[in-house]
């Protein structure tokens, strides 16, 4: 018999804990419906909700052409096709885990070292952390996490384990840095909820901050947790995409340095960001604790990165000269493009959280808000997406607690798309801060409200689309309100 509608699916395939619904995918869908190309779809929405690192791609490119023996699909590197196409051992290749042991300590500047045994293969960052829950964590258990927080961190922790998460609220007051007041709050209010809290899981550097935790804040997570005996997860996916000071402090060092039980430290790392390889899904569980490693390598059948892959990359891997240069020069194109991103905002007054990492910034846009609400951010959005044409992300996808504030990724374009993205940016500031202005005096002359609707016709942006060449970010601009207004 044909049963209808999601009727004949498992409980859990036709739940909601997916999160697809989010705002931060449906940004993305509407980006698919209408993608920005700058002859073919010159008015289209550009997409800066993708945290791709796409600035180094030629250097790779480059170490593929002199290494063609790297690949087992060329003629210098086919005699070695069948061992590997055979290959399926799922504590994979040695050489594999050797080069990216030695990778994980080379990006942590050499001050930590990591065992190639440790290391276990996962389908990227997201196979590695729904690995470690389903090794950590029973259905019903809690983990705590800092917000702002990656938005997929609903689906890869929850979705098919049924772990909570239990969302530790940071605030800007303070730069958004995690407190033991706010992590003791946040465990306390679980255990009043009769929920068993057996972790914390955090971002380190932070998506969507762009900022690596210090060292005092980072002891103080480490004590925290060795003394509620729970577990702690670092997901440091954004290593390599620390493009100034401060340092990257990872949780390996730490835990050098002071005492606490490495049963309960893991870490999740993949290549998706840090060298640009989200596609071939490479994700490490590197566990200090024995029976995790052991039970997460059995688990490791489900997501095998293909030997095809680990070949390649070990050999790719194993050129320290060229990880050395990799690592040096995309770090500079990070800086860079950061710089070039947050200085054509500042031109119209719009600030940034200071940030030393990532592949994107919290942009703040508290000052545009018709209302602070989360009502309010939403419309403020959806004029970004449907007339600004800006795929950004809203801070209420990251679990935010206050409105207003954006992620924008800004490295996954070339110069010539971001000086376009700026240059609607601009044009949209200038035209919604004097309405917001005009609004505000309004309120107050009148006390009456007058509802705004924040519609702006796309046909505003023309000149911007059409003449990229006027987009330099020193192009002389109409003075924003927002900094008229600011200074
Ligand atoms: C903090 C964080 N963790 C995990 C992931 C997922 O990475 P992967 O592509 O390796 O699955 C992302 C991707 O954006 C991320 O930002």
């Amino acid at each position: 018999m044909e049963l209808k509608g999601s009727s004949n699916l498992s409980t859990l395939a036709s739940s909601n804990d997916h999160g697809e619904n989010s705002l931060y995918f449906e940004g993305w869908k509407a980006y698919d419906n209408d993608p920005f190309h700058p002859s073919r779809n010159p008015k289209g929405v550009i997409q800066m909700g993708l945290a791709e690192n796409q600035l180094s791609f030629e250097l790779i490119e480059d170490w593929i052409k002199k290494n063609p023996q790297a690949s087992i699909c060329t003629p210098e590197g086919v005699q070695a096709f069948k061992d590997i196409a055979n290959f399926q051992d799922y504590h994979g290749l040695p050489q594999f885990r050797n080069a990216v042991a030695k990778f994980m300590g080379r990006v942590r500047g050499g001050r930590a070292s990591f065992d190639p045994e440790r290391i276990v293969m996962a389908g990227g960052a997201t196979g590695a952390s729904e690995l470690l829950m389903f090794c950590l964590a029973d259905r019903g258990d809690g983990f705590l996490v800092p917000s702002p927080c990656y938005p997929a961190f609903d689906r890869d922790l929850r979705w098919r384990t049924g772990v909570q998460l239990l969302h530790v609220e940071c605030k800007s007051g303070n730069n958004f840095q995690l407190t033991k007041q706010s992590l003791e709050d946040a465990y306390e209010n679980a255990r009043k909820a009769n929920i068993k809290v057996k972790g914390l899981i955090i971002a380190n550097p932070s998506n969507p901050l762009g900022t690596t935790m210090d060292k005092a804040t980072f002891k103080m997570l480490v004590k925290f947790i060795n003394d509620k005996k729970i577990h702690l997860v670092c997901d440091e996916i954004y290593s390599a995409t620390v493009f100034r000071g401060p340092r990257l402090v990872s949780v390996s060092e730490i835990i050098e340095e002071i005492e606490c039980d490495r049963d309960l430290i893991h870490i999740v790392y993949s290549l998706s960001k840090d060298m640009g390889l989200p596609g071939f899904r490479v994700g490490i569980v590197y566990s200090y604790n024995d029976k995790v490693v052991s039970c997460a390598r059995k688990m490791s059948s489900f997501g095998l990165i293909s030997s095809q892959t680990q070949y390649f990359l070990a050999s790719m891997l194993s050129d320290e000269e060229f990880v050395g240069k990799y690592l040096s020069e995309s770090a500079m194109k990070l800086a860079n493009q950061h710089d070039l991103f947050t200085r054509g905002l500042e031109e119209v007054g719009i600030k940034c959280l200071e940030s030393n990492a990532g592949l994107y910034v919290w942009m703040d846009l508290r000052p545009l808000l018709k209302e602070a609400t989360f009502e309010g951010e939403m419309d403020l959005w959806r004029v970004i997406i449907g007339d600004v044409k800006l795929n950004v992300s809203p801070g209420s996808s990251f679990h935010c607690h206050e409105p207003g504030w954006f992620r924008v990724c800004f490295a996954n374009m070339d110069i010539n798309t971001m000086r376009i993205a700026l240059g609607r940016i601009r044009k949209f500031v200038v035209q919604e801060s004097d309405q917001v202005l005009q609004v505000k005096k309004q309120k107050r002359t009148s006390k009456r409200s007058h509802g705004l609707t924040l519609s702006f016709s796309s046909q505003m942006y023309d000149e911007t689309c059409s003449s990229p060449r006027m987009l330099s970010p020193h192009t002389p601009l109409p003075q924003s309100p927002l900094l008229r207004a600011r200074t």
